[in-house]
């Protein structure tokens, strides 16, 4: 299967010249790279997505967001419509993540909205999963999961599912520099797989893409990905770092 090594610049590049500085340090470390089976994607603040969407367009990187509204359009103050995300360029949307289900309160419930309409509109939905510590120690990390991904994709038909990308991010180990054991991960993408071959089928499950994300550094990038089987990374802290975030897409490309 192809490999995806995803960015997600969180709510960072405060200025344009910062934007500019990473966009032309992406450029040409870009250049020095070849990727013959992967999935290169930036997920930046939504302000920037249009200009890296531009700035990358006709190359191996495609552009994201870190989520969605789960509506269209209308009088949602705020918000972000996903068909607004894919005719500015963007196709892939982050829903679930830890940190939207922390201070905003996302639920499963919420992000399978968001799940549904991006891909109504033609987005890929880059759906986060994963326990917390207290979870973990209390042994609960499978039953977490599951009920993630039984909520989370409720009512996903057959025909959309193989658009889906999971994203494994164990909470513990997201912004920590803590990662978990390849045994640990490969044990989870398992039971990602299996519930999934429950939902649909055995067949369209191994079409879905299961990332690692959590702490990911070209030092751990086997550890993480390589080892236990995962179909690419989601990385934070160092996709804003050109050179060690193609490292990482380099390592799990080649291997
Ligand atoms: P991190 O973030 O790589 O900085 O731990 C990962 C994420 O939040 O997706």
């Amino acid at each position: 299967m192809e490999k995806y090594i995803i960015g997600n610049l969180k709510m960072n590049l405060l200025t344009q010249a910062e934007r500019n500085h990473y966009l032309a340090s992406f450029s040409s470390e870009l250049k020095k790279s070849k990727f013959s089976n992967s999935r290169v994607v930036l997920c930046p603040p939504m302000v920037h997505m249009e200009k890296f969407a531009g700035v990358f367009r006709g190359s191996e990187v495609q552009v994201g967001v870190q989520n969605v509204y789960f509506e269209e359009r209308g009088s949602f103050t705020g918000e972000v419509s996903p068909l607004m995300v894919k005719n500015f360029g963007g196709e892939y949307a982050i829903a679930g993540h830890s940190e939207r289900r922390r201070y905003f309160g996302e639920t499963n419930e919420v992000a399978n909205e968001k799940i549904k309409i991006a891909l109504k509109s033609g987005l890929r939905p880059v759906y986060c999963i994963g326990e917390t510590e207290d979870e973990r120690r209390k042994d609960l990390t499978f039953e977490v999961i599951s009920r993630q991904i039984e909520e989370g994709l409720l009512g996903i038909a057959n025909t959309q599912a193989d658009r889906l990308i999971i994203a494994y991010e164990p909470i513990w180990a997201v912004g920590t520099d803590v990662v978990p054991e390849s045994n640990e991960v490969m044990e989870v993408r398992i039971l990602i797989r299996k519930i999934l071959s429950e939902l649909y089928s055995p067949e369209l499950a191994e079409r879905i893409p299961i990332l690692y994300g959590g702490s990911v550094k070209a030092k751990s990038a086997a550890q993480v990905c390589v080892d236990p089987g995962m179909d690419g990374v989601l990385v934070g802290r160092e996709s804003l770092i050109p050179m060690e975030f193609l490292k990482i897409a380099n390592i799990i490309d080649k291997s």
